[in-house]
């Protein structure tokens, strides 16, 4: 099994890729790191490499990058990859800061390039747009979301953090809450890319820059159930949703078991669990015809921003055994 450490960069295609450059350089706040005819690389204005832009004639999303331990040999990561089975390449020059990778196929399709050293772009003290601190997410639909789990976690040792009902999954690769998400239908696409702000004044102006030039929000601000992030959606020129969050849930020691602390969890302490049909209707999903889905359905309503408790049916009997261990010693 691989190590993943964290999400690197997500490469989108895209038929005009100089609007597309405008909008990452001017509404998000990436910096342009590297232009060529048909490729761009953006980096957060720190320099870390998050999206890589590509001329084509499809909208897509068809490579993601994943980063290892620094200094672990890829040719050992490749030799693991044969022994489960899965056919990998080196490659050379993914970008200017990734010399080094390879490159395979998950089982949706989506090739995940993984590398273990990185350069960073050359800093960007410019002031536009939102500028995130980092490329946080990524979130796919397809049809067989119980494989993906199977092969992030057994291949690429990813852990679940929650799970909505069966239907929608939370991945983590670090403290963040969730890295990848995958979300069951028909057909195998992006659903969403989710850049990290700093905090909830960032959110504010993220939604006055996204007003100025006329962007109208999808979803939000709220502040989700799974995960407790505080975000906003948009959809980029190109239809792809983009979500600006802060705040999301993180673990910090693997062997405690729970997500920090924060007044908001309705469960103390929070634990990854399956949130289940009865807790408050999320955007996404069939449940709901979300943004992702192609529809206007009524907005998020009060009831995104309730705390109810997950019926007790519904949780997983090793929730209910903590749970009744939890009550019982605060009637102590
Ligand atoms: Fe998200």
């Amino acid at each position: 099994m691989l190590q993943i450490k964290r999400a690197g960069h997500s490469t989108l295609t895209t038929p005009d890729i100089e609007r597309m450059v405008d909008y990452f350089t001017g509404i998000v706040g990436l910096s342009l790191a590297t232009r060529e005819k048909n490729r761009a690389i953006l980096a957060t204005k720190s320099g870390v490499e998050a999206i890589v832009l590509e001329r084509s004639s499809a909208v897509d999303a068809p490579r993601l990058s994943f980063q290892v331990a620094p200094g672990s040999d890829l040719g050992e990561v490749a030799s693991r990859l044969k022994k489960a089975g899965l056919k990998s390449e080196r490659r050379s020059d993914i970008t200017p800061g990734i010399g080094e990778a390879v490159a395979f196929k998950d089982p949706k399709g989506t090739t995940l390039e993984i590398f273990s050293d990185f350069a960073f772009a050359p800093e960007d003290t410019s002031y536009t747009g939102v500028m995130p601190l980092k490329f946080g997410h990524v979130a796919y639909q397809c049809p067989d979301v119980q494989g993906m789990v199977k092969f992030y976690c057994d291949m690429l040792g990813f852990r679940v953090s929650d799970w909505r009902s069966d239907f929608f999954v939370f991945l983590r690769c670090s403290r963040d809450h969730h890295t990848v998400n995958f979300l069951r239908d028909a057909k195998t696409s992006i659903h969403h890319i989710a850049f990290e702000v700093r905090d909830w004044s960032d959110i504010k102006r993220a939604c006055d820059m996204l007003a100025k030039n006329n962007i109208k929000l999808t979803w939000g601000p709220i502040r989700h159930l799974i995960g407790h992030n505080i975000a906003v959606y948009h959809k980029n020129p190109d239809g792809v949703v983009i979500e600006f969050f802060c705040d999301l849930d993180q673990i910090h020691d693997e062997e405690l078991g729970f997500f920090e602390p924060r007044p908001w969890h309705q469960d103390r302490p929070q634990r990854p669990k399956v949130w289940g049909d009865e807790t408050p209707s999320n955007w996404w999903g069939p449940m709901s015809r979300g943004p992702g889905h192609g529809n206007t359905a009524a907005p998020a309503t009060a009831t995104d921003f309730q705390h109810k408790a997950v019926p007790k049916a519904r949780a997983p009997a090793l929730a209910r055994a903590r749970t009744r261990r939890v009550e019982k010693k605060s009637r102590r």
